[in-house]
This record gives C-alpha cells, structure tokens and sequence, in this order.
C-alpha cells in the first residue's frame, strides 16, 4: 500500500450538514456517522427515507454533520440542489463547508450547462444557484473570499463562467446597487458571459461569440440587462473594445463590469509562476487604466483585501 492508496481513503469522505438532507424522496445513497475513532459506520442506507424529524434526534445527540463516500458526492449534490439556499444560509455550519458544498453544487449544474446546447431547464438550475449565492453574499461580508477560496483555477469555460460569476457578484454589490436583484443579474452575466463559445471555441480572436451568446440567451428569456451584458461584454469604457467599440454611455454598465470580471479571470488564470494576486490586479491597473472604469477597478482590488 502506498502513499497514493492511503490519500484515496481519506478523500473518499465527506462532510456534509445535515441541512437539506431531510426530503420526501428516499436517499439514493448511504449516509455515515463518523465515530469518535474516526470510523465511518452506516447510518441510512440508499432507499431509506430521511426526514426533519431524523435530523432533529442527530441533533439533539450533538451530531451536526454526517458523511457520505467521494462517489456519491454527484447524487448528494443534486439531492440538496433545491434546498441550496436554506443550507448557504445555516450559520450553524461554518462558512468554509457552505462555500464547499456551494461549489460542489455549482460546478455540477455549471458543467451540466456548458457540456451541451445550452436549455431551459439547465438555465433554471443555474439560476437557483446564483439566487443561493447572491443571497450569502449579501448576507455575510467573508462569503466572497469563502467562495472564492473553494473555486479552484481550471482553465475550462464553465469554471472560467463560475469565476467570472463570483467576481460580478462582489462587483455588482459595491459598485451597482447591494440588491438581491441586480446581484443575481451580475451573477448570471458572469456566468453566462461566454456561452456563444460552446460548441464553437475559435479562441480569442472570436468576438462574434459575445452576439452569438446574447441572442442565445434572449431566445431562452433571460432579461434585457443580462442580455446586454452578454453582449457587450468585450466593450471597453474608452470605445477600444469590441466588436462596435462602443464607448462607456453606449454600451451596458454591467457589460462592462462582467468584462472586468473576465480579464482579471483570464490574467489569474494564466499569470506566469511565482505571480500573486497582487502582481495580478497591479499589472490590471497599469493597462487597464482606460478601459475600465474607476469604480470598478477600485472595487475589485478591495474585494480581495477583505
Ligand atoms: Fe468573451
Ligand atoms: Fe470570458
């Protein structure tokens, strides 16, 4: 046995609260307690029921988290996808294993999104879970860095979305107004900002995709703000963006911010070894002086010092 095997065993557990556990529906997985030895024992199988009154008796005895195996991480996600909110808000879980459960559900609906011609219902989804992080991040001043801390740096499109997604949000929130609706507006901007890309990545000399995406989104209902962000995405305030080179009054406001969202993302994505965040957001404020606004620019960088 070597080093390999004994980190697959110790990964192959996870924490999850008991919020959003209790559900009409039977488990489609097993659930474990973790012992004070730090064995895992059976505490419903797949197929039993778990109600509110189950989690109640847990509680009570002072359990406040149970444990399912790394394989069946997809299938608890998509149990607790619908109670998402309700357990982002729980402050009886701490703040690091809401965020990880956030991610967890995020980036299953968020692939699930992008891996096909984007649909209704997959829209639906992903906009229940930029409702649910909206909602703590208005809520609970750490949740950005929380969020942000769990969103690790793969360079696919829907994590690039994801990121992008948080970062509008935190943007949204201090630079446009700190409401549910305009947060979650940022939020599904950011996240949607490059869907004109599935299917057709032809890199970045690709402008078209930002049109391609907006009408995209149009035909499937999402509102005119996220719309015009979309669109206006590679628009730059002094008119040197593309595909119109519109100029600041001309082109969508959170075009624009989700624009700044997105070169900070691909900047941190792709910095060069040994680059920090820092050495990231100052090379931003040198060349981005002009084709982004002040406010936001500012804002992005406090973001990060909280
Ligand atoms: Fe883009
Ligand atoms: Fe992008």
């Amino acid at each position: 046995m070597g080093e390999d095997t004994a980190q697959i065993a110790v990964a192959a557990w996870t924490a999850v609260p008991l919020h959003g556990l209790a559900d009409d529906r039977p488990l489609p997985f097993p659930l474990f307690l973790c012992t004070g030895d730090d064995a895992h024992v059976l505490y419903r199988k797949a197929g039993d029921s778990v109600d509110a009154a189950h989690l109640g008796r847990l509680r009570a005895e002072g359990v406040d988290r149970l444990f399912v195996r790394g394989d069946d991480l997809p299938a608890y996600y998509a149990r607790i996808e619908s109670a998402l909110q309700d357990v982002l808000l729980d402050k009886a879980v701490p703040l690091a294993d809401r965020a990880d459960v956030l991610h967890g559900v995020a980036r299953q609906v968020v692939n699930e999104l992008f891996s096909s011609p984007i649909e209704r219902v997959g829209l639906r989804r992903a906009q229940r879970v930029i409702t649910a992080t909206g909602a703590l991040l208005l809520r609970e001043t750490k949740a950005f860095a929380a969020v942000r801390a769990a969103l690790d740096s793969q360079p696919e499109l829907a994590a690039h979305g994801l990121r992008t997604s948080m970062l509008a949000m935190g943007l949204a929130r201090a630079v446009l107004s700190a409401d549910a609706a305009t947060v979650g507006e940022a939020g599904l901007a950011g996240l949607l900002h490059d869907v004109g890309r599935i299917g057709a990545d032809l890199g970045d000399s690709d402008v078209g995709h930002a049109a391609r995406g907006a009408a995209m989104l149009q035909k499937h209902g999402l509102s005119v703000t996220v719309v015009a962000a979309v669109r206006d995405h590679h628009e730059r305030v002094d008119g040197s963006g593309k595909p119109n080179g519109l100029r600041a009054a001309a082109a969508s406001e959170l075009g624009l911010l989700v624009g700044l969202a997105d070169v900070f993302d691909d900047l941190y994505t792709h910095r060069p070894a040994g680059a920090t965040l820092f050495d990231v957001l100052r090379v931003l404020a040198t060349t981005g002086r002009e084709r982004f606004d002040e406010r936001c620019a500012q804002a992005l960088v406090q973001l990060f010092r909280r």
